[in-house]
């Protein structure tokens, strides 16, 4: 999707030897194996794999969710997975924005809001973080519904409006985690499209983890995680 040009700009992401097992009964279960992965900033990457696969893990480790056992997880010019719990916190918050399968909105809170916390929460001014809100929903076409609260919207508008709440922060790093995973063909490719296009009109950097072919095809590098190892398609 993105070209060269994007790529000559830097790396967003580089990971070298990632392992990650978890405990399983007496023994341990292995879920990555010496993982490697470089994206470029701006770049736009797909990762699928069968259901327990790993795909969650991985991104979990590049959110700073949780710690990989081995290996480096650098993001811009941050080592990840060295950070302490106060960089962590802002790194989850500033860094990375976060879309998964389920919308996790507030219900109590409207769609605008919903967009804005991320920005209030780092203390950014309210009139500018309902701006860039509001700009934002109209970049994934719901300005319109920017007084719903979350349960008067379909599945494919609450996830519209996820994605819109991940940019809020200006983030280096999209991830998003089967983020069509929970909804129809014709939603399906609406987010889809609303995700690539606000990810490309950003200039964002996207791995997208996705059991859709079409989705996963429409990125410019596409992997696959298989007995813990991810290999390029
Ligand atoms: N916190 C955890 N503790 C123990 N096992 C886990 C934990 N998280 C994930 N797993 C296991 O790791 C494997 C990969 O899980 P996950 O990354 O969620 O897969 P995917 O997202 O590809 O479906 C699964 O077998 C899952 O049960
Ligand atoms: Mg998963």
């Amino acid at each position: 999707m993105r070209g060269n040009e994007e790529q000559l700009r830097g790396l967003a992401v580089r990971i070298r030897g990632v392992e990650k097992s978890f405990p399983n009964g007496e023994e341990r279960l292995q879920v990555l194996r010496d993982i490697n992965i470089d994206v470029g900033a701006g770049e736009t990457v797909s990762i699928t794999g069968e259901s327990g696969s790993g795909k969650s893990t991985l991104l979990s480790l590049v959110a700073g969710l949780d710690q990989p056992e081995q290996g480096e997880i650098i993001v811009g010019a941050e080592r990840v997975d060295r950070l302490q719990e106060r960089e962590l916190t802002r790194y989850r918050a500033v860094t990375v924005g976060l879309v998964f399968q389920f919308h996790y909105l507030l219900r109590d809170f409207s769609a605008l809001e919903n967009v804005m916390l991320p920005a209030l929460m780092q203390n950014r001014p309210a009139a500018e973080a309902e701006e860039r809100a509001r700009k934002l929903l109209r970049q994934v076409g719901l300005s319109d519904r920017d007084s719903h609260y979350p349960p008067q919207l379909s599945g494919g508008e609450r996830q519209r409006v996820a994605a819109a709440r991940a940019l809020v922060n200006d983030p280096l790093l999209i991830l998003a985690d089967e983020p069509t995973g929970n909804l129809d063909d014709y939603n399906s490719q609406r987010v889809e499209d609303t995700l690539l296009s606000l990810v490309s009109d950003h200039g964002k950097t996207l791995i997208v983890v996705t059991h859709n072919p079409a989705l996963a095809a429409r990125a410019a590098r596409t992997f696959h995680l298989e007995k813990g190892c991810l290999v390029s398609r």
